[in-house]
């Protein structure tokens, strides 16, 4: 009996020590997370990770744009990322004449390479524990505004005492909720150009429909390439710029990963909520996550009739209608999986496993025994304030799309008032070239206007709190009988539903065509709900979050010194981070069970001819038929294309390298598995996988699909496995 017990224990312990939750700070893999690491299989040291005294993996991880993460993969400068984070730099090179998003692209030879202004690759040099410098005169009695003030002091001395090498930056961030600092030392590159995509039917492949799904079979990928000066420097795109000369750059496994394997994802992923209370976690279940959800469900409504209707408007809505579909099915897995793994149970165990050291612990109870009941109260007295923020940003900020426009409007006018003519003039021509000139492309009014007399009715029946409703408040005033009615008064009268009517205002002279501005019915409806939204809604909300921010900070404090033993990561916040885990599938629903890899055989299956979202190209399945697979295949003779990992990932982590025990690449990172989407909230090992497409099916599309085989040259090409 005895026995059985050890052994259950240590297998339970075993099985905790791999879940994969945790986004670490590579700084401390060493004291934190190598010896687990290790067991795990991995067969690296934290050193080989993360170094600043020689060439490491963390040499070859970029920040790609600020939005997604890109991995250096040649001694060239070779950058793979995902195809949905080169989107918009594929789709800005694309034209009728030229469809890349539809064809694919590959550059010939370097003088094909593609730049895009704006777009960067950013190394981390090197991370430092800054935390006694920043914190250093922050006292516990502090207000929160003179903390605040000698924090940013403190940050502004240490910027002054460092001295940074040429092109290199410095940023000062919060950790753990601001009870520790890290400085991060970046350096960017300026050039970052296309070297080769997929056609879509191969990198958005399943397109909505398999967003945020396993089983999955998208070739999620593209490559870049990053340039520098002839002293492998930043450098402003030239045409005298060279392909860039990286510390390091992964070597490409082509043995692949089984079950159970170990996998490290390293990248940057965005923003995560791990430390909240129970009270937090419910109100997103319960209010906020079904409001959301219930107002993109009409509006996606609306818009997919249309699209299905009329093939100008699916091009013209597709991109717009996936950027909402994408977290409006989010946050339907989110809030299923709280309730399936009982999330909300879960901290409130937590909390009551707290309370209990409280009770046994004097000095801590003093300092945070009233906590809980603090965050209890402050999200009751947010909850209201939030709901109405949800709807003003999704509604007025999101989904009617005539408000946005008439929201830059408003800002145009501020301008011409606080700022004057010339001011005037150069934000206007940044709003029409940015924005305007994009929006019109791609807008139907009359599409909007459904939008709007669905969501004004919404937005209406929500005005809460006794507060004045000012849809109710125009309809009376112009005597309209329904939302429909006021849509239709609205959209008839204003400048803002055309390209031309728009613009023929702001030809005018400044101060005229503010005037015409101001006088339009849209402008001064917008104007009304913002006022309203931000007197009566946004003030009363930030005053109330800071109260948490300030609560949540102890928060954190009070679980680390209850639980000392315990080890913590901090929240993401877009900054560098190493999650691992190892390739597993998982238990869906009752009687589901789903493996961890999918092949080309699924690919095939799920061909639809002339299927917007599932056509596989014909030369794809030829290749199929053909088994012409190259060095791309398993040992069973079959190509891999994607699998799953316990890996713990969220937005931003896109792009993110995966690779094996050793540092070689063996998948690139671009979702996670829909059951387990409540991972920002409540990671939980039994359904939380991120999904990865398998390296080697990216070189067979590269190399037999695209014939791009000069580019599979430049790599570097191992088999660990036999080693
Ligand atoms: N769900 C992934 C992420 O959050 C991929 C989104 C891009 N694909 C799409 N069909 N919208 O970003
Ligand atoms: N698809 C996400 C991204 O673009 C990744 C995720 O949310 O898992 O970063």
């Amino acid at each position: 009996m005895k026995k059985v017990l050890v052994l259950l224990i240590s297998v339970s312990i075993a099985t905790m020590s791999f879940a994969g939750e945790g986004m670490w700070l590579p700084i401390f893999l060493k004291s934190l997370n190598e010896t687990e690491m290790q067991n795990m299989g991995m067969r690296m040291s934290a050193e080989d990770i993360y170094s600043v005294n020689k060439g490491s993996l963390k040499d070859a991880i970029v920040h790609f744009g600020g939005f997604c993460t890109a991995e250096v993969i040649s001694s060239q400068g070779l950058l793979l990322t995902n195809h949905h984070c080169g989107y918009s730099a594929i789709q800005s090179h694309t034209s009728l004449e030229k469809n890349y998003i539809r064809d694919g692209f590959w550059a010939a030879s370097h003088k094909h390479e593609l730049s895009n202004p704006g777009l960067f690759a950013k190394f981390i040099v090197r991370i430092d524990d800054v935390s006694e410098q920043i914190l250093a005169g922050v006292t516990e009695e502090m207000d929160e505004a003179t903390r605040q003030s000698t924090i940013d002091k403190n940050i502004k001395s240490l910027r002054e005492a460092t001295t940074l090498k040429k092109f290199e930056e410095i940023e000062v961030r919060p950790f753990f909720k601001g009870n520790q600092y890290f400085s991060i030392t970046t350096i960017t590159y300026p050039d970052v150009r296309l070297v080769g995509a997929p056609p879509e039917m191969i990198g958005k492949f399943g397109s909505d429909t398999d967003n945020w799904v396993w089983p999955r079979h998208t070739g999620d990928f593209a490559i870049f390439r990053i340039y520098a000066n002839e002293n492998n420097e930043p450098a402003e795109y030239s045409e005298n710029n060279v392909p860039f000369k990286p510390k390091h750059h992964l070597p490409i496994s082509l043995d692949g990963v089984e079950q159970d394997d170990f996998t490290l994802v390293f990248g940057f992923p965005g923003r995560t909520n791990s430390y909240l209370p129970s009270y937090a976690i419910s109100q997103i279940v319960d209010v906020l996550n079904p409001a959301k959800i219930g107002i993109r469900d009409q509006a996606l409504k609306i818009v997919d009739a249309e699209m299905r209707r009329d093939p100008q408007v699916k091009i013209q809505y597709a991109s717009k209608f996936a950027r909402i579909a994408n977290y409006w099915k989010k946050w339907i897995g989110e809030s299923q999986g709280i309730k399936v793994t009982d999330g909300i149970g879960r901290k409130q165990k937590l909390e009551a496993k707290f309370k209990k050291v409280l009770s046994k612990k004097k000095n801590l109870h003093k300092k945070y025994g009233s906590l809980l009941d603090e965050f209890e109260a402050l999200y009751k007295e947010l909850e209201p304030y939030a709901l109405m923020k949800g709807h003003y940003d999704e509604i007025v900020g999101r989904n009617i799309e005539i408000m946005r426009a008439a929201n830059y409007m408003r800002r145009l006018a501020d301008r011409y008032e606080n700022n004057g003519a010339a001011a005037y003039g150069k934000y206007k021509n940044i709003l029409i070239s940015r924005f305007f000139d994009d929006f019109y492309k791609n807008y139907r009014p009359e599409i909007d206007q459904k939008v709007f007399a669905t969501l004004m009715k919404t937005y209406s029946e929500n005005a809460q709190m006794g507060i004045a409703d000012p849809v109710k408040k125009l309809m009376l005033t112009l005597g309209t009988k329904d939302y429909k009615e006021l849509a239709s008064h609205l959209y008839t009268k204003t400048k803002f539903t055309t390209k031309e009517a728009l613009y023929s205002v702001l030809e005018k002279a400044p101060e005229e065509a503010v005037k015409i501005l101001r006088a339009d019915p849209l402008f001064i409806f917008t104007d009304e709900l913002a006022q309203q939204y931000n007197t009566q809604i946004a003030n009363q909300y930030s005053e109330i979050q800071a109260k948490i921010n300030k609560n949540q900070r102890l928060y954190m404090k009070a679980l680390m010194e209850a639980f000392p033993k315990q080890r913590f990561y901090p929240d993401a916040n877009s900054t560098l981070r190493v999650t691992y885990g190892k390739v597993d599938g998982y238990a869906p629903r009752d009687a589901v069970q789903y493996t961890p890899v999918t092949y080309l055989e699924g690919i095939i299956e799920k061909h639809v001819e002339d299927d917007y979202e599932f056509h596989v190209p014909e030369r794809l399945r030829k290749l199929y038929e053909l088994k012409d697979y190259g060095q791309y295949a398993d040992k069973t003779g079959k190509v891999p294309v994607c699998f799953i990992g316990t890996n713990h990932t969220t937005g931003g982590n896109s792009g993110s390298p995966a690779v094996d025990a050793y540092g070689n690449l063996i998948g690139l990172n671009f979702d996670r598995a829909w059951e387990g989407t409540m991972s920002d909230y409540n990671y939980d090992a039994s359904i939380c996988r991120n999904i990865m497409v398998d390296v080697r099916y990216i070189l067979f599309v590269i190399d037999k699909y695209a014939g791009a085989r000069h580019l599979i040259d430049e790599m570097t090409l191992v088999h660990p496995k036999e080693e």
